[in-house]
């Protein structure tokens, strides 16, 4: 088949009916088109045709021939909305970005051409760009850049790119591990099992491809799409062909498909032996689940409590007299669905010398180099792992994976590169998700309007994993006052939860930050006031009186006093977080011809690390940008974190700090730039390490190099939406969001994190959930049309407020906010929903159909 892309033509061979993506990706080897829906819902397979932007997926490749195709690599980083993207920072891990930026060139020259160089409106943006998705919520800057490129703001001046790989992810260059091609690679599928509950009589392949056995060693499966089995193909059709031939013999065992049915008395159990529960999955953050005891399918209770019999008995008293002080209520949150833009994927390639190439869509390089070298047997410096762009994670890309141990195993299998990159539906189905909740709270307060108890009775749906942590979160906040805080695993045959950014936090703040606001109209107070007199932090403090002095706020209308068909409401939430670090964290500089070059054993998924780590050489070593060169996303000697717990930054910054003041010290150099001294310095090489904090941390010593440090973070979030009485729709129009973690590295890249927080907080409120049928256990919404996540019409328009006091004792004087930022959000929207209407919302999330029988009541 002849196409023309970009003005060059190709001969290729392929199915005329392929997905046109596919011939562009693997045909032609155009990487910057990216594949994730493959349903025409997310825009990021768009390419031009002919001038027009036309999503790819849905293009059979014959559609192609006779056509002008522009990718974005033929945009060749010159147009001014690839500028403007740059500028504006409109852009986190960049797997959504070639989509964008192809859209956004064609409607930039058709409205130029049509209104002349003024910009259009928000909504104009949005309806143009209202085919692409972006996980990482960057529409805020996308909107910025969109209009300022649209004024011709960046028609010619080159500017200095917010980030610095920004030019690679705006020109398709940059490199994802989907992007990964190898000479003679074939590719690996997963067989699933169909059947929620069986044990597995036995699996047989059909022919003699490599083959991998994935059954635990009880043979037993206890959700659909648990890994059963592995083959490789030449290409992924041959390979879909080969796993349809492979026979699985079940015998079907009786599943519980819901929480409920869980725990009726005589329900299956999932885990039926005390070998079986100790093997379970954890859906919580890294550190291990509380020992407690079981009862049938429930797990628990883990309790986290201070003085709760105190607290209990207080509730309970409160009952019996009909105290108007005490708010009881029962919440529930969905379960919320990571579904990161690039696919979990992984290349694995066995090298003569008996080592292993793992080219993994990772959060973690460090510690799944370690789990490889573990599994296969290997010693450390036997496993490369490489992760050199990452197409977001949000929590569920901590570890080694099954496509990673498919692709390593079929690999060694055909002593050939194999590639296993899952699909949409099976990366809403079995990759993790945030477990649903169900939480009953009993909020007390006594004569004085003090807090005289709390209790919360939280059950998380996690499937069959452990570790739900919400109601044990509550003992953090809001003074000391006695509370009893349980939490109950209810164990099901679906799919494991796993960490989604702040684990448990969002769940928990809805049930609280709701009951909070029931307490103030309670007690007749403004909520802000309320907070800020319960609340002890003097971080947070400062944060309400930023709130409250919002003219939003002090403008808002009386609660539930409107009439007419939109409704306008404003509400507030608080919340905190811990403070995470990795104290091993290690930066190595090495100045190679006339550049310091900086590396250590991290990743970068759109957090901007790369960006800080190079901003603090250039500002610390007084370095033009072009002397300065960043190298992460490989595992190596020099020990660098985990992108989770919001670790990230206040381990690594700190480390290049170190490294800069070394670097100054062999140079000779106390002040001043050190350029003219690098010429002659080649070889020159320094290690700095992540100086312990100035009071230490709160655990002893380090869990997989995680430490607890002192203090906990803030924010507060206000929010306001627009309801519409009739269709039940409801916006969130603006939020602002205040943010206490101290020393903010760099102030553009931290706003664009806090952004995507609360677009994600957002859709928890308002879009996400997934939904399983309750006859089979089989996921309904495995696809982006029908599991809902925000669009930029979506996109309310955000102001981030930094508060720097408070870190002094921590090396660095900041902590993380990328979890900190999205845990109040979905509260400060219910809170603005019962501020609109009147009506309390207590399940999330707050659909329309809910929404309008709960104002009818
Ligand atoms: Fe859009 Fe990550 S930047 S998905």
């Amino acid at each position: 088949m002849d196409v023309k892309v970009n003005g060059t033509g190709y001969v290729v061979d392929a199915d005329p009916d392929a997905p046109a993506v596919t011939v562009l990706r693997d045909g032609v080897g155009l990487t910057g088109t990216k594949l994730v829906c493959g349903a025409g819902v997310c825009g990021a397979c768009t390419v031009q045709v002919d001038g027009t932007p036309m999503v790819s997926c849905l293009l059979p490749a014959a559609a192609l021939c006779g056509r002008e195709v522009t990718t974005v690599e033929g945009l060749s980083g010159s147009h001014p909305v690839q500028r403007a993207f740059a500028a504006h920072d409109a852009l986190q891990c960049g797997y959504c970005t070639p989509g964008f930026v192809v859209e956004g060139a064609a409607f930039v020259d058709r409205w130029r051409a049509e209104h002349g160089d003024v910009a259009p409106s928000r909504a104009e943006i949005a309806r143009a760009l209202s085919g692409h998705l972006c996980r990482c919520g960057a529409y805020a800057s996308i909107h910025t850049a969109i209009a300022a490129a649209c004024t011709g703001a960046h028609d010619t001046e080159d500017v200095r790119p917010a980030r610095v790989e920004a030019m690679e992810k705006i020109t398709g260059r940059a490199r994802y591990t989907t992007d990964v091609r190898l000479p003679g690679r074939l590719e690996g599928v997963i067989v699933r099992s169909s059947s929620p509950h069986a044990l597995i009589r036995s699996v047989k392949a059909a022919g003699d491809t490599a083959f991998v056995d994935l059954l635990p060693a009880d043979r037993i499966v206890r959700y659909i799409g648990q890994p059963i089995a592995a083959v490789a193909g030449r290409t992924r059709a041959e390979a879909s062909a080969a796993a349809s031939q492979v026979l699985v013999e079940y015998e079907e065992l009786p599943p519980v498909l819901d929480a409920e049915a869980a725990q009726r008395p005589g329900a299956p159990l999932v885990y039926s032996t005390k070998a079986e529960r100790k093997a379970a999955p954890s859906s919580g953050e890294g550190a291990p689940s509380l020992p407690t005891s079981w009862n049938g399918n429930v797990r628990g209770p883990s309790s986290l409590g201070w003085r709760g019999r105190t607290a209990a008995r207080r509730v309970e008293e409160a009952k019996q007299r009909n105290d108007s002080r005490l708010v009881t209520a029962t919440f529930s949150t969905p379960v919320q669905v990571h579904t990161a833009l690039e696919p979990h994927s992984c290349v694995a390639h066995w090298q003569p010398d008996g080592s292993l190439d793992l080219y993994v869509s990772t959060q973690a390089v460090g510690a799944v180099a370690e789990s490889a070298a573990e599994h296969w047997g290997l010693r450390p410096e036997q496993v490369h792992v490489v992760a050199e762009h990452v197409g977001g994670g949000f929590g569920a890309k901590t570890a080694l994976t099954a496509e990673a141990i498919v692709a390593g195993e079929l690999a060694k299998q055909a002593d050939a590169p194999v590639r296993v990159v899952l699909d949409r539906s099976e990366e809403l189905t079995v990759t993790g998700y945030r477990p649903g909740t169900r939480t009953e709270v009993s909020l007390l307060a006594d004569e004085n309007g003090d807090m005289a108890a709390l209790t919360m009775d939280v059950h998380g749906d996690g499937g069959v994993a452990i570790g739900s942590m919400v109601a044990g979160l509550g003992r953090l906040v809001y003074g000391t006052g006695p509370r009893r805080l349980r939490d109950f695993d209810v164990l099901t045959n679906q799919s494991p939860g796993a960490p989604f950014r702040g684990p448990g936090g969002p769940p928990m703040a809805w049930a609280l930050e709701r009951s909070i606001d029931e307490m103030a109209v309670r007690l007749g107070e403004d909520p802000i006031a309320l907070r800020r007199r319960w609340d002890g932090n003097k971080k947070r403090h400062a944060l309400y009186d930023w709130a409250a002095a919002l003219p939003a706020w002090t403008q808002r209308p009386a609660a539930g006093a409107q009439t007419g068909r939109f409704r306008r409401g404003i509400g507030v939430a608080a919340a905190n977080w811990m403070y995470f670090v990795d104290g091993n964290t290690e930066v190595e500089l090495v100045v190679d011809g006339g550049v310091v070059l900086a590396r250590t054993t991290v990743q970068d998924m759109g957090t901007g690390i790369r960006s800080v780590i190079h901003g603090i050489l250039r500002q610390d070593l007084g370095l033009p940008d072009d002397r300065v060169r960043v190298e992460i996303g490989r595992s190596g000697p020099r020990h660098g974190p985990t992108s989770g717990g919001s670790r990230t930054t206040p381990s690594v910054a700190p480390a290049t700090r170190d490294a800069a003041r070394l670097l100054r010290q062999a140079l000779g150099v106390a002040a001043g730039s050190v350029a003219d001294r690098l010429g002659s310095a080649d070889g020159t090489r320094v290690v700095g390490k992540r100086k312990r904090d100035r009071r230490g941390y709160v655990t002893p010593f380090a869990m997989d190099n995680l430490s607890v440090g002192r203090g906990f973070s803030g924010a507060v979030h206000v929010t306001e939406v627009e309801v519409d009485t009739r269709l039940g729709k409801i916006r969130a129009t603006r939020v602002w969001g205040g943010i206490a973690a101290g020393h903010i590295y760099d102030d553009r890249l931290a706003r664009s994190q806090c952004e995507g927080s609360i677009i994600q907080g957002v859709g928890f409120a308002l879009y996400e959930q997934r939904h399983v049928d309750p006859a089979t256990g089989i996921v309904l919404t495995d696809n982006l049309e029908d599991y809902r996540i925000p669009g930029i019409g979506d996109t309310p328009e955000i102001e981030v407020h930094f508060h720097h006091d408070g870190w002094d004792h921590v090396t660095g004087g900041g902590v993380g906010i990328g979890e900190l930022a999205t845990l109040g959000v979905a509260a400060s929207v219910g809170n603005a929903v019962r501020n609109a209407t009147g009506w309390s919302p207590q399940d999330l999330p707050i659909r329309p159909d809910v929404l309008l029988e709960g104002i009818r009541s």
